[in-house]
């Protein structure tokens, strides 16, 4: 029996053009996992489409001078050719503005009805009789009581920040007239969320909700849930039937949910119906399971909002059982402003060289799934050319130009030697940790995984030097070159679901069309999430068989054009920490020495840098130097050393003694400010310019090293700050990475003080 999975992604507001952090956020989260279900032969279903209904939309049409249906329609069709073009693959992508939303929508609203959860309230609203209309909060202006900013909106102050109610403000304004308002009463509708807890309660106790919704969830059901209004005084939107309520429509946060449902009558059954049929299919199967990718500022009312709509109507609808909930992206150390130009939209990612693969990959290792993450462009750099070019795409063009250039395009006739045996079951371990990681939507553990898996046929290259063999043993070079070209066709399976032309592209080059994940699986365990024996043993391109022409996957980005990119999209801010006093001090003396700079390789760089745990033992003030400390460091079987940190504007001397640390060990001593420091000390900065150093629970002496590389394993010289800066150390929520690889001490892992998440110097 197979797996019957329905996936959704939050329902973007048509009215706005989606960014980057927009599609890390739901659509292309979702994509991922639809993908890997589809491809384990699930039967998947992922719904998504716009949210067409609110004041923003009848606003923006208001200014744009045409109807609201008339923004709609324009909007939505800019969204879908922008999903389109990262590949997102949505099985139906509907709109809430479509006829077929209405029905849905009331049918709910009367179940809810005749089951006493409506009440009708009085309140006392701001209305604008130039603009005919009550004014939502934020359409209210005026002076702010806290600072007396002039342009204070109705929600919340600009300048203060302090949240507002709209009658809180002085002389307050129409935004889209100018016009006084004056308070007036309205009777709205409310859900009544207090008398539906129980039942909530109860029904979140099987949950597997991401801990950030599961916190959030269980925050408002402590608070108590008091009832919520869920009708608006506006004309665009789904209209109430009831009594004395012609002239107002749902809230759109009522109906919008209710699109999930709405839209899924786009679907066609197997045999061949839509609407009802096809909504019944999805939503009133008990075995349907339901899996929802949202951003953490929609939580509320998909763990608690929606499914109290569900269970209150007393129908036995399909209730979500997984919540996938992101954080925030944030564009170069700031938010994403499609008014301030600042960021990168669909839009304009689409105008620009990279392909949809190369966002796809920097918005997946980088998705905000712990905290909030952020976009530069710097990174942006480091992660095409030093991981998709330099990993993936190499690995990929070297085995498949080799096959062309000496074996005429054609596998060649091997013997399975005992290595190939050894690196076929590696590989096989690897992909049951990436089927597992995917189970359980760990998106970015798996995609890390992936490039992990790629990096061990980069290894077994590297290893067996087929352009040697060629020429000194040709059966071991035909064993090698064959084994790597089945395991290509394996690592495009497990691509496939985050970068999918790219996956396709392989098989395409090795002449193929890309096989599905099943293949890797043995037949009995389809549903489970157990990966069995698999095709290990080189099956899929036998001997004989003839490979496409080879083709770059990734080309470089150049240093020049990154300058220019960021200066495009407003992306002025620096964000790496070296540009702080903070984690700088031993730069100045390295970089005073205006020698030509020397080029090394981050692989060169790592093995020759010396970081080891060490003990805080004193902290004290600097003499000569307000921003610094002085650190007596204990590294345990290495002795002692002082440290002098950029860490006062950071810590309390007593915040930083008695912790373990982790230093650049081997850097030759520099005087700072009179006092020689003998290291330095490792510690992330995160986009807000928080600081943490850098922990462990490793004993002191202890070396970092990369897990299983031959990396890191230095000679003991002393290396200069130039040679430490051509390392990326990222911290991120799992751990400390060099590049892709995650570091270890021991066998102990390294976290940031106060969770930093960030850059390490
Ligand atoms: O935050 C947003 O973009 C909302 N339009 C999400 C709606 S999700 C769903 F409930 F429709
Ligand atoms: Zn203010």
């Amino acid at each position: 029996m197979t797996r019957k999975v329905l996936i959704t992604s939050a329902l973007p507001y048509v009215n706005n053009v989606p960014h980057l952090g927009n599609l890390i956020g739901a659509t292309l989260s979702a994509d991922v996992y639809a993908r890997y279900c589809r491809s384990r032969g699930y039967e998947v279903a992922y719904v998504c489409g716009t949210d067409d209904h609110g004041t923003a939309t009848e606003t923006k049409a208001l200014q744009e001078k045409v109807t609201p249906k008339q923004l709609c329609d324009k909007y939505a069709a800019l969204h879908k050719q922008i999903y389109d073009w990262f590949n997102i693959s949505f099985d139906v992508f509907g709109r809430t503005s479509d006829a077929r939303h209405v029905p849905v929508t009331q049918h709910l609203y009367n179940k809810l009805n005749e089951h006493g959860l409506i009440l009708e309230k009085d309140s006392e609203q701001l209305y604008s009789e130039a603009d005919k209309m009550f004014l939502a909060d934020r359409y209210v202006l005026g002076t702010c009581p806290k600072c007396n900013f002039k342009d204070a909106r109705g929600d919340q102050c600009d300048a203060c920040g302090a949240l507002l109610s709209p009658t809180e403000l002085i002389n307050p304004r129409s935004a889209l007239s100018g016009a006084t308002p004056i308070m007036r009463t309205t009777r709205h509708l409310y859900l009544d969320l207090a008398a539906l807890q129980p039942r909530l309660t109860q029904w979140l106790e099987d949950k597997q909700f991401s801990d950030n919704t599961m916190r959030t969830t269980k925050a408002w059901l402590e608070r108590g849930l008091e009832p919520r209004a869920i009708t608006r005084d506006l004309k665009w939107g789904v209209p109430v039937p009831r009594a004395g309520f012609e002239h107002k429509v749902f809230y759109v946060w009522f109906d919008a949910p209710i699109g999930y449902i709405s839209m899924t009558g786009g679907l066609k059954t197997s045999d061949g119906k839509t609407g009802q049929a096809a909504i019944d299919y999805w939503w009133r199967d008990s075995k349907t399971q339901l899996y929802q990718f949202i951003g953490k500022d929609n939580i509320p009312f998909h763990s608690v909002i929606f499914p109290s709509v569900l269970l209150g109507s007393e129908e036995d609808w399909v209730t979500v059982s997984h919540i996938n909930t992101t954080e925030f992206l944030n564009y170069e150390g700031t938010k994403f402003s499609k008014s301030r130009g600042i960021g990168l939209f669909g839009d304009n990612a689409m105008a620009l060289e990279f392909s949809a693969d190369a966002w796809r990959y920097y918005l997946l290792t980088n998705r905000p799934e712990q905290a909030d993450t952020n976009f530069s462009w710097t990174d942006f750099q480091g992660k095409l050319n030093g991981e998709l070019v330099a990993n993936l795409g190499n690995l990929v063009n070297r085995t498949i130009s080799f096959i062309n250039q000496f074996f005429d395009g054609v596998i060649p006739a091997s013997a399975v030697r005992d290595v190939d045996t050894a690196f076929l079951a590696d590989a096989h371990n690897q992909i049951e940790k990436i089927t597992h990681e995917l189970e359980g939507v760990k998106l970015k553990d798996a995609l890390h995984s992936v490039m992990r898996l790629s990096m061990l046929g980069n290894a077994f290259f590297q290893k067996h030097e087929p352009w040697k063999t060629r020429s000194e043993n040709p059966s071991d070079c035909a064993a090698t070159i064959s084994t790597l070209a089945n395991f290509l066709l394996d690592l495009a399976v497990v691509l496939e679901p985050f970068l999918p032309g790219t996956a396709n592209a392989i098989a395409a080059q090795l002449g193929t069309t890309l096989p599905k994940w099943q293949s890797l699986t043995s037949a009995d365990v389809a549903g489970s999430d157990v990966v069995g024996s698999g095709n290990g043993a080189r099956s899929s391109l036998k001997a004989g068989h003839h490979v496409a022409k080879n083709e770059i996957l990734f080309a470089k980005v150049e240093d020049a054009r990154i300058t220019e990119l960021k200066a495009r999209f407003g992306g002025a801010q620096e964000v790496t920490a070296v540009a702080k006093p903070a984690l700088k001090s031993h730069a100045v003396p390295a970089s005073k020495n205006a020698a030509p700079p020397v080029v090394i390789s981050a692989a060169d760089a790592w093995s020759a840098i010396e970081l080891v745990v060490g003990k805080i033992t004193s902290v004290e003030r600097h003499p000569n130097a307000d921003k610094l400390f002085v650190e007596r460091v204990d590294l345990g079987s290495r002795g002692e050393r002082t440290i002098v940190s950029g860490l006062a504007a950071h810590y309390e001397t007593g915040g930083l003694l008695g912790k373990t640390i982790v230093i650049v060990a081997n850097l030759a001593p520099a005087k700072l400010r009179g006092v020689v420091s003998e290291g330095m000390l490792l510690a992330a900065e995160n986009s807000e310019g928080i600081v943490g150093v850098v922990e462990t629970d490793a004993a002191p002496g202890t070396l970092v090293t990369f897990a299983g590389e031959p990396h890191g394993m230095p000679d003991g010289a002393a290396v200069t700050y130039d040679t430490f800066s051509a390392i990326t150390l990222t911290q991120r929520e799992d751990g400390l990475y060099c590049d892709e690889n995650k570091v270890h001490a021991g066998t102990h892992g390294l976290r940031a003080d106060k969770n930093v998440i960030g850059r390490v110097r």
